[in-house]
């Protein structure tokens, strides 16, 4: 870690022990624990652990501390994360200078893993995963969240994968989200509200991010994207089981995933890995989506299995979770994709958004359960 870390590191400790001080009743930050402090290369992140119940209440105080730490000389970006509290904390009160280090060592000890919250005004976060690359989930998340819009339900979409960002594609969205205050306001598109790495950076140069870049811009996602009133956030993931998938579920309240499969072995065993994960992880699992599951052909509507047909209901009912339903493999939700006008919205009556919409009514009740 540079000098100038070291230092941001001691100036943010400095500032919020300001903060809390002038807040001697305790209701806001005062109340707060400092859990951690990484800076690097001056992106700044902060753990303050808080009484869960609360908050809501502390979002004005941690929005103010956020602004006022990313206006410290050398940081780049800040993002305050809410956790949920842990006794062993030491109070934001009391700051430490920060401990000699050898120059190789980072700023604070990495930050303990974190309590998932919910993030603020959104009811319902819902990821869509899959063990393997390709099999469909960006175009199952951009469908699914159409569909649940059509339902009523007020819907935002959060394209979770840095490397391959594919929304903005797929949405055929590229305007610039616009900031206000120190917040993103997702873009509107088909009914939804969508945030994607792809409509802040040129896709070419997402795909070189790395490591803590990575981790930072999921956590800027969470932290510093204003969703307004959400029923659900849809979260499309990057393929596997890696550190996007971890840290989205140590620091948001996931109600449920989606694992989406195509019916082949291959991409079973992936998709028994994905469900694993989540079990681990103690997220729920809603179920699981056959994905490419039967071809029809747009000519003579004849029906070839070209990836098998039913693995994915047999694997579902063999790991005791629900079969939500199959999307066969048709030319028009490939090519709507690519137009950028997703089949559900472009095409309500065909066979894809028609199987789009039946899976999204049976999570559309799951979620409702959950309330
Ligand atoms: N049911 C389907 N019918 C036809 N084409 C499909 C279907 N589902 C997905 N595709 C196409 O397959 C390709 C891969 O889909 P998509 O990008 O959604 O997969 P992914 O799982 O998100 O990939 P990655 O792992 O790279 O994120 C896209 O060209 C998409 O249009
Ligand atoms: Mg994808």
């Amino acid at each position: 870690m540079s000098q100038s870390d070291d230092t941001i590191a001691l100036a943010v400790r400095r500032l919020l022990a300001g903060f809390q001080a002038e807040d001697a009743a305790g209701e806001t930050l005062g109340s707060a624990t400092l859990e951690g402090v990484l800076v690097r290369d001056g992106l700044v992140q902060v753990t303050l652990g808080v009484d869960r119940a609360r908050a809501d209440a502390l979002e004005p105080a941690r929005r103010a501390a956020e602004g006022a730490i990313a206006r410290l000389p050398g940081v780049a970006n800040a993002t305050i994360v809410l956790t949920a509290h842990r006794a062993s904390a030491a109070p934001v009160a009391t700051p430490q200078p920060a401990p000699p280090q050898p120059a190789s060592h980072q700023a604070a000890a990495r930050p303990p893993a974190p309590k998932p919250m919910p993030i603020p005004g959104v009811a319902h976060v819902m990821a869509v995963a899959s063990g393997k690359g390709g099999v469909g989930k960006s175009t199952v998340s951009v469908n699914l969240a159409v569909a649940l819009a059509r339902l009523g339900l007020r819907v935002g979409l959060m394209d979770a994968d840095i490397y391959g960002p594919s929304l903005p594609r797929m949405l055929g969205e590229h305007r610039r989200p616009e900031v206000r205050g120190d917040r993103m306001i997702p873009v509107e598109a088909w009914g939804l509200r969508a945030m994607s790495m792809g409509l802040l950076v040129e896709e070419d140069s997402a795909m070189i991010w790395r490591g803590p870049m990575i981790m930072g811009a999921v956590q800027q996602f969470l932290g510093q994207v204003n969703w307004g009133e959400l029923d659900v956030l849809v979260v499309d993931l990057p393929p596997g089981t890696g550190d996007i998938q971890l840290t989205l579920s140590q620091r948001v309240q996931v109600s449920g995933a989606v694992i989406v499969s195509t019916p082949q072995d291959i991409a079973l065993i992936d998709a028994r890995r994905a469900v694993r994960m989540f079990e681990k992880v103690e997220i729920p699992v809603f179920g699981v989506i056959e994905n490419m599951s039967v071809f029809c052909c747009p000519n003579c509507g004849h029906r070839s299995e070209i990836f098998g047909h039913g693995g994915a209901r047999a694997e579902a009912q063999r790991l005791g979770h629900v079969f939500l339903g199959e999307i066969p493999l048709l030319l028009d939700v490939r090519s709507t994709s690519d137009a950028g006008t997703p089949i559900v919205a472009a095409a309500p009556m065909s066979e894809g958004a028609r199987a789009f919409m039946a899976i999204a009514e049976t999570l559309a009740k799951q979620l409702k359960k959950k309330h």
